[in-house]
């Protein structure tokens, strides 16, 4: 790869999702309002799941885990969007974009590789319960996470390097409201080749291999339940995942809808429609999915929210 010099660019610009300044005093306040909501609620799933002892299994891991994740997905866009409205200033230094990207990608790539391996929990301790309770060990469900979280930072870091062997000369405008890899690529003047072959083979795996395996766990899991002969056997299997499939759904439903359509039947406007749903808004819905459905996620909550003062976590 030719390297040329990228320092003509130093900095982006974000053109946010208006260009009307009175709708960016309620935008402001929908997603000031969304962030914190989502803060509050994947806090409270955390510190639920930590104080109650019934719930210190590997589904509860994951979840709890998958809740530090989604606050900070949305800590890498929506504090910055914030600042940018109440000042006015849309500009985002080159390095601040770069990173933003890198982060973005992390937990993007996580929250789909930790959805994945929820699947394939419930689907073991489902149709395999007896190996399940052999297998996973508080020592192997810890390592598996770590393991997720080291795949996605790696997966991240790739695009991210390439994306800064790109030139930017003149076209700094990015019509979105983070620095999105996809958006930022297309402004760069020099071959994007190698930067779109990796981001369809990377990170289409990173995205669609989670994807498959959640399918075929949910069609096995799907055959197991309808075995069980009585009702109520059935009604608590689906309970367990019912909530799992509903965040599933939502999640790769919108990135779906963003990533893998024909671009001459969309436009740019439902991009960012579709992409505020997965950045911002299935974060937020997933603590109140998993919390309202669960029994044993409202039992802990309550304990949470009604201990006496002074009992420490
Ligand atoms: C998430 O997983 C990592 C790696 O296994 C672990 O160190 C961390 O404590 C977990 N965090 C939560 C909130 O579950």
């Amino acid at each position: 790869m030719k390297r040329e010099n990228h320092s003509r660019v130093s900095e982006f610009i974000l053109l946010g999702l208006s260009d009307q300044p009175e709708q960016d005093r309620l935008l402001f306040l929908i997603f000031l309002l969304m962030y914190l909501i989502t803060g509050l609620g994947n806090l409270l799933i955390i510190l639920a799941i930590r104080i109650d002892p019934r719930l210190h299994t590997p589904m509860y891991f994951f979840l709890s885990n998958l809740s530090l994740v989604d606050i900070c997905f949305t800590t890498t866009t929506i504090p910055k969007m914030l600042v940018n409205y109440i000042s006015g200033n849309k500009e985002i230094l080159y390095i601040s974009c770069v990173t933003q990207a890198f982060f973005f990608l992390w937990f993007a790539g996580l929250d789909s590789i930790l959805l994945g391996s929820m699947a394939y929990d419930r689907y073991m301790a489902i149709c395999a319960p007896l190996h399940y309770t052999m297998i996973m060990t508080p020592r192997v469900y810890v390592l598996l996470v770590a393991v997720c979280w080291f795949w996605a930072c790696a997966n991240a870091l790739t695009h991210t390097v390439l994306l800064t062997q790109l030139s930017f000369c003149g076209h700094n405008e990015i019509p979105h409201f983070f620095c999105d890899l996809g958006v930022v690529i297309r402004l760069a003047c020099s071959d994007t080749f190698i930067n779109d072959l990796v981001i369809y083979t990377m990170g289409g795996l990173t995205a669609l291999i989670p994807f498959i395996g959640i399918l075929i766990s949910y069609f096995h899991i799907f055959v197991a339940v309808l075995k069980i002969p009585s009702a109520y056997g059935k009604r608590k299997a689906f309970s367990t995942c019912g909530s799992h499939l509903t965040v599933v759904c939502l999640f790769y439903g919108t990135i779906i809808g963003v990533y893998f359509n024909p671009t001459s039947t969309h436009t740019a406007q439902q991009d960012i429609a579709s992409t505020v749903m997965y950045t911002a808004v299935t974060p937020m819905l997933n603590p109140f999915i998993y919390s309202l459905r669960n029994n044993d996620m409202k039992g802990a909550l309550r304990m949470l929210l009604l201990r006496k003062p002074g009992f420490s976590l």
